[in-house]
């Protein structure tokens, strides 16, 4: 094969199977190309279920049930722990959903009776089943969504929602599985432990939770019956400031955070998949522990709340400012919503694609090409559409749009 055969298999259209499998016999091309292929490989393997360039996102994006919003009922509404409260959704027509893997999120659409509409992204924290969701949400000290689902949102009432979404889920396999949460991180990690215990999984189970005591300790009874189920099932649960009739050994194991050096207190297993999803620092600390203790970077799968880090190719830095409205004149365009960040902005035709938009928002987005060929802007494109300019060589998957090229065409919703 040529260079350049090499190149047009990767980036463009297509991707001819035996084309792949010849590309893999050349030993002269690096570790990446190699995976890359192997994931486009694998992905013509499972024969168009999945859209997109999965060699150059590294990802397999499921086709999203639905586009935009479906009407819901709240059927019921629970309170789990202190500033926790689930809400179990079923869909108003009545229809069943098209199920759902476990660590997806969907995104809420709320309108408060007095305070514009509130878009946001929510972890489904139930058992993956076709009939109905559960979120659970987290009440933040200023969170207009929190305060809105406390003190207006009741049973009964209408709220939609988003398709599942979102490649932090479940693989299967047959190593051990661990799965490491705190605080309202718990939310996707608890999706997954269902769906072990459900099949009754053989595998090892680890289920590792952080909190600061018993009243912010959702699911605890939950988690213990779940856990029950599972004939190869291990617990570790850390509070940082247990209230005086917390008692060790029954809520929890050990006072203090989970940090790296639990992971070799309690012995996990190195070979496991490691799921991990949690405040940020939570996050950085274990994963580095992880990688430190010589776990496979593939096998730790990590999901954030708000938008992730950016990657640039070192040209721009980040401000560390929270998410804003574009300095200078608002625009009247379209809607721009960006779901993670909790920010509404007009379109206005200075910015030149999306991604100009999110940066001077001070959202943090991935980009390196930004000419659409990489896909590293890619991000799932909850409701609307775009045009393109210039068009992406490869198409994004199926519910994804490439920021750097792409401009609104309708008000639209971002995973972002
Ligand atoms: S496709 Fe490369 S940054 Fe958008």
């Amino acid at each position: 094969m040529t260079i350049s055969e090499v190149n047009g298999l990767l980036y463009k259209p297509g991707h001819p199977r035996d084309r792949l499998e010849h590309a893999l016999r050349i030993t002269a091309l690096s570790a990446g190309w190699h995976r890359s292929f192997e994931a486009l490989l694998t992905q013509s393997v499972e024969g168009g279920k999945t859209t997109g360039n999965a060699g150059l996102t590294g990802m397999v994006y499921p086709a999203p049930a639905w586009r935009g919003f479906r009407q819901f009922r709240l059927l019921r509404k629970t309170f789990e722990a202190d500033r926790v409260t689930s809400l179990t959704l079923e869909p108003a027509d009545g229809n069943p959903l098209a199920g759902y893997l476990p660590g997806q999120f969907i995104v809420l659409r709320m309108q408060p009776r007095s305070a514009p509409l509130l878009l946001r992204s929510y972890s489904l924290s139930g058992r993956p089943n076709d009939k109905r969701f559960r979120v659970s949400i987290k009440r933040e000290l200023q969170g207009a969504a929190g305060r809105y689902v406390n003190e207006e949102l009741s049973e009964g009432d209408l709220v939609q929602a988003s398709a599942p979404r979102g490649s932090f889920t479940l693989a299967p396999g047959d190593t051990p599985v661990v799965l490491l949460s705190a605080g309202i991180g718990v939310t996707p990690i608890l999706g997954m432990l269902h769906a072990l215990a459900a099949d009754k999984s053989p595998r090892e189970v680890w289920w590792l939770y952080g909190a600061r005591n018993s009243h912010e300790h959702p699911f605890a009874k939950e988690v213990r019956e779940l856990l029950g189920l599972l004939p190869h099932a291990h617990s570790h649960i850390r509070y940082s400031a247990p209230g005086p009739t917390d008692r060790q050994g029954v809520d929890y194991d050990a006072q203090g955070h989970l940090d790296p050096a639990v992971l070799q207190t309690v012995g996990l297993p190195v070979e496991g998949d490691f799921y991990l999803c949690g405040p940020s620092k939570f996050m950085s600390n274990l994963t580095a522990g992880l990688a430190g203790r010589g776990v496979s970077r593939r096998r730790i799968h990590t999901e954030t709340f708000g938008s992730g880090p950016s990657i640039t190719p070192g040209i721009a830095v980040s401000s560390g400012r929270p998410p804003h409205l574009p300095e200078g004149p608002q625009g009247t365009g379209a809607s721009v919503t960006f779901a993670r960040s909790g920010l509404n902005v007009r379109w206005n035709p200075r910015f030149h694609s999306l991604l100009e938009l999110a940066e001077a928002c001070d959202i943090p987005a991935r980009w390196s090409c930004r000419t659409g060929v990489c896909h590293t802007c890619e991000t799932g494109m909850i409701s609307g559409s775009v045009t393109y300019q210039p068009s992406p060589i490869d198409e994004a998957a199926d519910g994804n749009v490439l920021l750097c090229c792409s401009r609104p065409a309708s008000d639209i919703v971002i995973d972002l």
